[in-house]
This record gives structure tokens, C-alpha cells and sequence, in this order.
């Protein structure tokens, strides 16, 4: 099985403390990208950040891949911004752009990487519409708001439903999952053959410490990659 790498997500970080913690994750090298959720209490029920959050981890040091999971209406202006930063990918969900297609090549056209996020019920149909215009397709296997919450079972399936259209595609798309994963359900997750895994409580919340918890999953799944 080919390798799964780990995106953390800040939204259960302590932000009194971000630029340190964030630091140490990205150091330890135990870490592929670090994982904005940008929510405006519009389309999910819930309010964090903006582009600010990234300018001062650059400007604090922090090297990494910046991964923007945007929840946002009007996203135009903002979409900008981050494409501005610098960050590696903007990840768009199908639910929720005005005009998903414009607004993919826009961000591909500036050089950033773009990915197509799905909810838990929403159709795959248009992933085999767009797979042309994607890097990645992110999978929701909780419905998007907040951290901490139960891994939603029948995604597992929407998994293995992606998987094949990529395979069948033959192109070169990245397959992510996000929410919900511990290190209960994590192997069977990796078993799908996602190539990135979005965790936020269970690397944050642990009283093992962040370092420890991103051994465990790493260990998870070199030992799944064996089959
Ligand atoms: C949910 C977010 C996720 C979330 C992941 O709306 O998109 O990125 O923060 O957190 P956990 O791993 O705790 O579900
Ligand atoms: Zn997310």
C-alpha cells in the first residue's frame, strides 16, 4: 500500500500558544501540512479565522504546507489573500462555491493548489465532472463545524467510492479525509488508500503530548502500508 501522509488541523490548538506548538509539530517532521479551517458562521455554525492566522505563523517562521479548508460566503476577496500568502492549497467544497469551476481555475491559474471538498451526503458525481481541474478531493467524514466530533462510518465507503473514480481517471489527484480519526478507527481509513489524513483533536487533545500522539498514527500506518 502506498504511503499516507498527516495534515494537522489548528481548530483544536491552543491559540495562546500557536506559534510554539505549531513549530514543534513541523519540526519533529512528523507532519506533511498544517490545516486551516476558515468558517464564518454562515455555512457552518462556527467562527475562527482568516489569512492574519497564516501572515503571523510565516512571519513567527513556521516552514510548512498551509492547507485553506474554506467555509466562508463571499470568498472571492479572500481566496486572493491566501493565493497572496503563498499557501499550497485552497480546498473548495462543492456545496458551498457559487461557481466551483471558475473559482478552481482561478486559484490553479495563480500557481496554488486547488482541492474539491464533499459532506458526508453530498453526491461524488461532480468529482468525475472535475477531475481535471483538481489536485485533491477531500472527503468530510464529519459534517464540518467543529473539532473532536464521531468519525461518520458510511465514509469509509465514500472512500473506497473515490478511490476508484481517481484510479479510473488515471490522474494524478490526491485522495484526503477529514474529521473524526483516532487512532481506534485510523487503520481502517488508511485501508481505503487515502493519501492524507486531516487530524485535530486526537494530535492536540492527548495527554501524551501532540509529538507522541503523531508517532502513534505514524506507526498506524507504516504497519497498514505493509499489506
Ligand atoms: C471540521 C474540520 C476538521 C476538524 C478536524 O469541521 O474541517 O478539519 O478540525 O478535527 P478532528 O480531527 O478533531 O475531527
Ligand atoms: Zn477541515
Amino acid at each position: 500500500m502506498k504511503n499516507c501522509s498527516i495534515a494537522v488541523s489548528i481548530l483544536s490548538a491552543n491559540f495562546a500558544n500557536l506559534g510554539k506548538d505549531i513549530e514543534e509539530l513541523v519540526h519533529s517532521g512528523l507532519v506533511d501540512s498544517i490545516h486551516f479551517d476558515i468558517m464564518d458562521n454562515h455555512y457552518v455554525q462556527n467562527l475562527t479565522f482568516g489569512p492574519v492566522i497564516c501572515k503571523s505563523l510565516i512571519q513567527y517562521g513556521i516552514r510548512s504546507k498551509f492547507d485553506i479548508h474554506l467555509m466562508i460566503d463571499p470568498s472571492e476577496r479572500l481566496i486572493n489573500e491566501f493565493i497572496e500568502i503563498g499557501v499550497n492549497q485552497i480546498l473548495l467544497h462543492v456545496e458551498y462555491s457559487k461557481n466551483i469551476e471558475k473559482e478552481l481555475r482561478k486559484i490553479r491559474n495563480n500557481g496554488c493548489k486547488v482541492g474539491l471538498v464533499f459532506n458526508p451526503r453530498t453526491s461524488l458525481e461532480t468529482l468525475d465532472r472535475l477531475i481535471n481541474e483538481i489536485d485533491s478531493v477531500l472527503i468530510m467524514s464529519v459534517y464540518p463545524g467543529f473539532s473532536g466530533q464521531l468519525f461518520i462510518e458510511s465514509s469509509i465507503e465514500r472512500l473506497l467510492e473515490a478511490r476508484s473514480i481517481i484510479d479510473k481517471s488515471g490522474k494524478d489527484v490526491l485522495l484526503e479525509v477529514d474529521g473524526g480519526i483516532n487512532f481506534k478507527n485510523v487503520d481502517k481509513i488508511v485501508q481505503t488508500g487515502v493519501d492524507v489524513i486531516v487530524v485535530g483533536s486526537s494530535v492536540f487533545d492527548q495527554s501524551i503530548g501532540s509529538i507522541e500522539a503523531l508517532n502513534i498514527f505514524h506507526k498506524k500506518i507504516d504497519f497498514c502500508k505493509k499489506f
